[in-house]
């Protein structure tokens, strides 16, 4: 075997060469030349028997020669055109016969499978050039030969027995090795597997075998790469922590991962096939089915489902879960189909929810704490007042009294004059301290009165130009708010009297449906807000918190050189809008 060139040798007519030796094919036989002959013979021989008769009895002897002659001369004639056309159908047929064997031969050696007709005996007779190209035998080394040489010397004896069978059978053409993979031999005793089908059929009294065999190795490298490829796919996905699904464009399911399983307590093999509907809750169904097919209308490869929701799974004993899902999509040789990833996100929202809840529980022990402590400015600003107010000016009163009735000269009287000042600066510093605790005229006289104070003690204090302007003639506020308003505007203004070096000051009050808005614009140095954080401020911050509290925002609105704009926004509450 290891003499077989590399290349194969090509004979010089290929379809002579794939043409089956055949036994030659008799011209005009005796057996037909007797049929057609024995009339002819038989009229001859009668007529020169009759002429013979009258010649030597005499009658009509010259009638009778004439009339054997006659006919003998057309019988020949006959003879002749009949053995003529005879002569030219068989030729006809002759040459059609040539011409289908030669497109046959034509076709056999075109045929990019190899094929291999062999006898009776299992001498190969046909060998096409496909078959030299996959064997690498040259024809002229396996014409003639045992169809052995084409198979590895196991599989031989297999073989004979499974043609032999075959050759008994009544069936023409069937497809070998159904249950195995084939294996033939080339000529440089590699092996190699094939897929291969075999006919058979009657020819000049000799029972031929044709087989058509496929080189399937490339065929059989890719299947196993791809069942590597598969595997090694299956890995990655059966380690994923996230649970991944991948439905058809029905939406049933063909791909299921080990985390899904576990996620949705269901076996790979129940959920295989199943419908996605069996993972989703029944109020769901409808309008997630219709997101997928909206999705797959589209052209978009991937995205995360329910960005605005969290959308809810269902495992198989019935219980719901939160998930967090992202879905992508992919055009297949079988169609569309759709691969989610799933996320069990019921311990995050179980967090969110918890801290939601501490937020809101802070933000109410916030605001419980801020009315306290307002409630209780309020109480101590009223005490001062009222009480400690009152007893001071009825002091200052009686000492005022006492120093009219005493003569000036007398040293009680300068120290009676001295108590009377001590009173005054006393009483201005309560009305101070109480004032600063709570706006008392905010309770006394409303909102607007007590904004119009500040502004105008701002200017008496300052020299500086500030426009009140409040959109509303009555701002009737809850307590509450309208000490935020009345605070936010009193600390925007001690900033512009401490920081800003402003020629001019515009306050401004509106409401926006339900929205209070406060503005406090200056044309001052302006600062950049980034800065506005210092140690010891927390004027900014307290604007801040208060609005927060109220449900509310402050913001800043400034840059050196630029003045400064100072917003606080806050909600009304419902039964002042
Ligand atoms: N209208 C303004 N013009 C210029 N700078 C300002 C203005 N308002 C605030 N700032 C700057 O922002 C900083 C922070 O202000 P904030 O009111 O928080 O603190 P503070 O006024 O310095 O101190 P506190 O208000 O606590 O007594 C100020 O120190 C100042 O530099
Ligand atoms: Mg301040």
């Amino acid at each position: 075997m290891s003499d077989a060139p590399e290349a194969p040798m090509r004979p010089r007519d290929p379809a002579a060469s794939v043409r089956p030796a055949m036994p030659a094919q008799g011209g005009l036989t005796s057996g037909r030349l007797l049929i057609i002959l024995a009339p002819v013979l038989a009229l001859v021989v009668a007529t020169g028997v009759m002429a013979a008769a009258g010649w030597m009895f005499g009658w009509y002897r010259h009638e009778m020669l004439f009339a054997a002659v006659g006919a003998g001369g057309a019988v020949v004639a006959v003879t002749i055109v009949l053995l003529y056309g005879q002569a030219m159908q068989q030729r006809a047929s002759r040459l059609a016969l040539q011409n289908a064997e030669e497109r046959m031969s034509g076709i056999v050696e075109s045929a990019m499978d190899p094929i291999v007709t062999v006898d009776e005996h299992q001498r190969i007779l046909v060998f096409n050039s496909a078959a030299e190209q996959v064997f690498r035998w040259p024809r002229a080394a396996v014409i003639g030969e045992r169809l052995d040489k084409l198979l590895p010397a196991r599989f031989r004896d297999v073989h004979h027995s499974h043609v032999e069978r075959f050759g008994q059978t009544g069936t023409t053409s069937r497809r070998m090795g159904a249950q195995s993979v084939l294996v033939a031999l080339r000529a440089n005793g590699e092996e190699f597997p094939i897929e291969a089908s075999i006919s058979q059929h009657g020819e000049g009294g000799r029972k031929l075998f044709t087989v058509i065999l496929r080189d399937i190795t490339e065929r059989l490298r890719a299947e196993s790469l791809l069942e590597r490829g598969e595997a090694r796919l299956r890995g990655i996905l059966d380690s994923a922590m996230d649970a991944i699904i991948t439905v058809d464009d029905d939406q049933r399911v063909v791909l299921f991962n080990a985390a899904a399983e576990e996620m949705f307590g269901c076996t790979r093999s129940e959920a295989m096939g199943a419908p996605l509907s069996w993972f989703i809750p029944e109020r769901f169904r409808a309008e997630h089915a219709a997101h997928v097919r909206g999705f797959g209308q589209g052209s978009i490869a991937s995205r995360r489902m329910g960005a605005l929701r969290i959308v809810t799974g269902l495992r198989r004993n019935g219980e719901e879960f939160p998930i967090d899902a992202s879905i992508s999509q992919l055009l297949g040789r079988d169609g569309k189909f759709f691969t989610v990833i799933l996320r069990d996100v019921s311990e995050r929202v179980q967090a969110e929810q918890a801290l939601r809840r501490s937020k809101d529980e802070l933000h109410e022990l916030a605001s419980a704490a801020h009315r306290a402590r307002e409630q209780e400015k309020s109480r101590i600003a009223r005490e001062l007042h009222d009480e400690l107010g009152q007893s001071l000016t009825a002091l200052q009163m009686d000492v005022a009294w006492c120093r009219e009735r005493i003569p000036a000269q007398d040293g009680m009287a300068m120290r009676l004059a001295r108590m009377e000042s001590l009173l005054e600066t006393t009483v201005a510093a309560t009305r101070r301290i109480s004032s600063d605790l709570r706006p008392l005229m905010l309770d006394d006289l409303g909102l607007r009165p007590a904004l119009e104070w500040l502004v105008e003690s701002f200017t008496q204090h300052t020299g500086v130009r500030c426009d009140l302007s409040v959109a509303s003639e009555e701002l009737e506020l809850p307590e509450l708010q309208a000490t935020a308003v009345f605070r936010a505007v009193q600390e925007s203004l001690t900033n512009i009297a401490k920081h800003a070096r402003a020629t001019r000051v515009d306050v401004n009050i509106e409401q926006e449906n339900s929205t209070l808005a406060i503005r406090v614009r200056d044309d001052g140095i302006g600062f950049s807000p980034e800065d506005s954080r210092k140690p010891n401020s927390f004027g900014l911050l307290g604007l801040r918190e208060r609005a927060a509290l109220l449900g509310g925002e402050a913001s800043v609105t400034s840059a050196p050189g630029r003045g400064t704009e100072i917003e606080v926004r806050f909600p009304l509450p419902e039964e002042v809008h």
